[in-house]
């Protein structure tokens, strides 16, 4: 187990599927950057016991269920050093749901990295409800590692993507970006987006006549103010400023097709309560085609 004092790990939710395999191999890789340990975390999940048909599990159940549990850790700390031998891997086995789990482990850990599907669904499902559950309500950044297809190894090369907005969580992922971008030694890309009137099927009809490219000008000087600061604490980062006309999600998923990150924060400007994850956010979980990294403010 882990000195849990300094949050200086990366914490990788692992159940046996090949999906999670290539989230070790991402985290093994990224903890190679960062010079930080690997957690490799299994939440064993029980059958559920109807509340009102009390069902007992027979003799030893738990126990071979938790030495299951052990093996697929133990298999993965194989892939993760064949990866990386150099670095530090630890196991760690729990009972329990496993978002839930991986929710309150993530409260001391630098960073979550999960697969994009597990055991679980069913055929054609984009994400699993784990890997959505902790990116909407994990406490630290969520990466989900994505390929083009559920079998496909995330893309290695091109550069990191940010999705700009001017909220508090994508400052946050700007942070994020641009370390991620430093420690790959890849260009930035920033990518702000604004819908004209025209685009909305309800707006359309609204009588406005707007100069449009007054507006794109405007958007345009919004996305390098908000960037000034940025550039000068990273001086090194080549940093590529996009300002899109479309819908965001549209505009990101466009943007980061030949990227090998896509970060956005884990909320818009228009936040609802109660939701953990804005739209945007959630589309790219389930549309992406890299890994994509969810910044909370
Ligand atoms: N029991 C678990 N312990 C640790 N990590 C897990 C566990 N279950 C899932 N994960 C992590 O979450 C990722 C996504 O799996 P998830 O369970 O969300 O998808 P699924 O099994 O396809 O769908 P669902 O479980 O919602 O039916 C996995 O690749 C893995 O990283
Ligand atoms: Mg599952």
């Amino acid at each position: 187990m882990v000195d849990t004092a300094a949050h200086h790990w990366i914490l990788v939710g692992v159940d046996g599927s090949s999906s999670s395999l290539h989230a070790t191999r991402w985290a093994a890789h990224e903890a190679a950057r960062r010079h930080i340990p690997l957690r490799l975390f299994h939440a064993c999940v029980l059958p559920p016991a109807a509340p009102r048909v009390p069902i007992s599990l027979p003799g030893g159940a738990v126990e071979a269920l938790v030495e299951y549990g052990h093996q697929i850790l133990r298999h993965a700390e194989r892939v993760a050093l064949d990866t990386e031998p150099g670095i530090e891997v630890h196991r760690d086995l729990r009972v329990g749901p496993a978002a839930g789990r991986l929710i309150d482990e993530s409260e001391a850990a630098r960073l979550v990295v999960l697969g994009s599907r597990g055991l679980g669904g069913f055929e054609g499902m984009l994400a699993g409800s784990v890997s959505v559950g902790v990116a909407a309500h994990g406490h630290c950044p969520v990466v989900v590692v994505r390929g083009r297809t559920l079998d496909d190894p995330p893309p290695t090369s091109g550069p990191v993507v940010v999705g700009v907005d001017g909220s508090p969580a994508s400052e946050a992922a700007l942070e994020f970006a641009f370390d991620a971008a430093t420690m790959r030694g890849v260009p930035l890309v920033a990518v702000h987006t604004w819908t004209d009137m025209s685009a909305g099927e309800t707006w359309s009809v609204l009588p406005f006549d707007i100069d449009y490219d007054a507006v794109a000008e405007d958007e345009r000087l919004l996305l390098a103010e908000r960037l000034a600061g940025w550039r000068e604490k990273y001086p090194d980062v080549e940093l590529e400023q996009r300002v899109v006309r479309n819908r965001p999600v549209r505009g990101l998923l466009e943007e980061s097709e030949g990227a090998q990150l896509v970060v956005v924060g884990s909320r818009g400007r228009t936040p609802l309560k109660g939701v953990g994850l804005g739209s945007t956010s959630q589309a790219l979980l389930h549309h992406g085609t890299c890994p994509v990294a969810v910044v909370r403010p």
